[in-house]
C-alpha cells in the first residue's frame, strides 16, 4: 500500500522542523521512510530551487507568473521520476516538505493564474500521482511571517531564500485562504495542524495523525 504524505502552509508556519521531528519518529517505529522537499529533492531540483528561491542577485525578482509555475513544476517531474515514485515502490513511506498544493495555494491563490490549468500541468509533472495525506500547519498569516523573518536574519552566510517571503501579507492571506479550501474540500485527505502552538505540542499532535493513517494503510 502506497503511503504519500506531503507537509503544508504558509511561511514560518514550522512544517520543516515538524517533518524531521516526524521523521525521527517513524525511525523510532523502524518504519521504512524517505524524507525529502519541494522544490529540490534531485541535483535538478537543487538548481531549481535556487533559482526560484534564492533572492540574491536580484536577477530572479521579476520572475513571471507563468515561468514560475513551470519551473516548480518541471522540479516535480524530476522528483517524482527519481525520488517519489521509486520510494513508494519499495514500500517506504515517502514524507515529503510541499508538494502539488503549494502550487494551487501559491500559483493559484496567491498569484492569480487559472487553477483549473494548475490542476492539469501538476497531473502531467506529477505523473498523476496525489498526497494520500495531508497535514496543513495552520497559523495566523503575520505570525508566520514574523516568525519567517526571524528564522531568515538568524541564517547569516547561507543563501537568502526570501523571494516569497518578502511578497506582501495579502499575498500570503491568499494563500493561506488556498489551503484552508483545499482542506475543506477533500477532508479525508486533510488535516489541519494549528501550528501556533509550541513545538513539542504541534508534534505530538502530528504523531497521533500519522499513526492513525499508517495504520489504517497497514
Ligand atoms: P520552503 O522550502 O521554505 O517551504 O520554500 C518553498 C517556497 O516555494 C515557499 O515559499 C512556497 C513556494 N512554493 C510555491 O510557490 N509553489 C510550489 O509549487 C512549491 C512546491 C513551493
Amino acid at each position: 500500500m502506497e503511503r504519500f504524505i506531503t507537509f503544508e502552509g504558509i511561511e514560518g508556519c514550522g512544517k520543516s522542523t515538524q517533518i524531521k521531528l516526524a521523521g525521527g519518529y517513524l525511525s523510532e517505529r523502524r518504519i521504512p521512510f524517505i524524507m525529502t522537499e519541494e522544490p529540490g529533492g534531485t541535483p535538478i531540483g537543487r538548481k531549481i530551487r535556487e533559482m526560484l528561491l534564492n533572492n540574491v542577485p536580484r536577477d530572479t525578482a521579476n520572475m513571471s507568473s507563468e515561468t514560475e509555475l513551470l519551473l516548480f513544476s518541471a522540479a516535480r517531474a524530476q522528483h517524482i521520476k527519481d525520488v517519489i515514485g521509486p520510494a513508494l515502490k519499495e514500500g517506504r513511506v515517502v514524507l515529503c516538505d510541499r508538494f502539488s498544493d503549494a502550487t494551487i495555494a501559491y500559483q493559484g491563490f496567491g498569484r492569480g493564474l487559472d487553477i483549473d490549468f494548475i490542476r492539469r500541468v501538476n497531473d502531467f509533472s506529477s505523473a498523476g500521482l496525489k498526497p494520500h495525506f495531508t497535514l496543513l500547519f495552520d497559523l495566523p498569516v503575520a505570525t508566520g511571517l514574523t516568525r519567517a523573518m526571524e528564522r531568515i536574519a538568524g541564517n547569516k552566510g547561507m543563501p537568502a531564500e526570501d523571494r516569497f517571503e518578502r511578497e506582501a501579507l495579502e499575498f500570503h492571506s491568499r494563500v493561506r485562504e488556498g489551503y484552508l479550501t483545499l482542506a475543506g474540500d477533500e477532508p479525508d485527505r486533510f488535516r489541519i495542524v494549528d501550528a501556533s502552538k509550541d513545538i513539542e505540542s504541534v508534534h505530538r499532535a502530528v504523531c497521533v495523525h500519522l499513526l492513525q493513517f499508517i495504520n489504517e494503510k497497514l
